[in-house]
């Protein structure tokens, strides 16, 4: 019997794919390499952008993007409201839950509270890259197995946070991954699963699988 999810086309396991629903300025001096239209040299060899649009392009899971944004975009609503990729959720959208994680040049960042114009020219990785030919990343897997997730507002979040902790520390301890985790917050108290999964995931990945 079909669960109401699956009524509406949204299982569990395509939500965890990334099959979600879904700094203020006029103008920004930065010394970043972002081009544009609304951009003049400022002082000091720095460079004025705005409050017109930047020309910027990002390559986001393997895929070239270029667009065009004003200097008070924020990294997470360029790739949500923009490039599509509304699988990285916007929660708090000041920095402090962790929900809008992705990795950016092989680091995690909070995507909320940087702008676009300084991901200019970097690789970004979001939940939408991690499964193949669709087959799950191990990480979901555990996730869906273990029931890592209720609202799943946090999980893009924690998945991305826990790619990033298995690549430093493929077999890392409880407290390694409570640690490695918790710039992120799960408001409806799923982390015991959580951290069950992760570890769960991180013994499927040293097996190759
Ligand atoms: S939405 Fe970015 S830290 Fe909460
Ligand atoms: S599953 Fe709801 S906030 Fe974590």
């Amino acid at each position: 019997m079909k669960n109401k999810n699956q009524k509406t086309g949204i299982s569990r396991r395509n939500f965890i794919k990334g099959f979600g629903g879904g700094i203020v300025g006029t103008a920004a001096v930065t010394s970043s390499f972002a081009k544009g239209v609304g951009s003049q040299a400022g002082p000091h060899g720095s460079t004025v952008h705005g409050p017109g649009k930047v020309k910027i392009s990002m390559q986001v899971n393997g895929k070239n993007h270029s667009l065009e944004v004003e200097p008070r975009t924020s990294l997470l609503d360029a790739m949500r409201d923009q490039l599509g990729y509304t699988g990285t959720k916007r929660v708090c959208n000041r920095g402090e839950c962790g929900a809008c994680t992705v990795i950016m040049n092989g680091k995690t960042v909070l995507s909320c509270s940087i702008f676009a114009m300084d991901a200019d020219g970097a690789k970004i990785e979001t939940v939408e890259g991690l499964a193949k030919d669709e087959k799950l990343h191990p990480l979901q897997e555990a996730f869906v197995k273990h029931d890592a997730l209720q609202c799943g507002f946090c999980t893009s979040g924690f998945l991305m946070s826990s790619v990033a902790l298995l690549r430093k520390n493929p077999s890392p301890s409880r407290d390694e991954i409570r640690h490695g985790v918790s710039g992120t917050l799960c408001r409806c108290g799923t982390y015991p699963n959580i951290f069950a999964a992760v570890d769960d995931a991180a013994k499927t990945m040293k097996r190759g699988g």
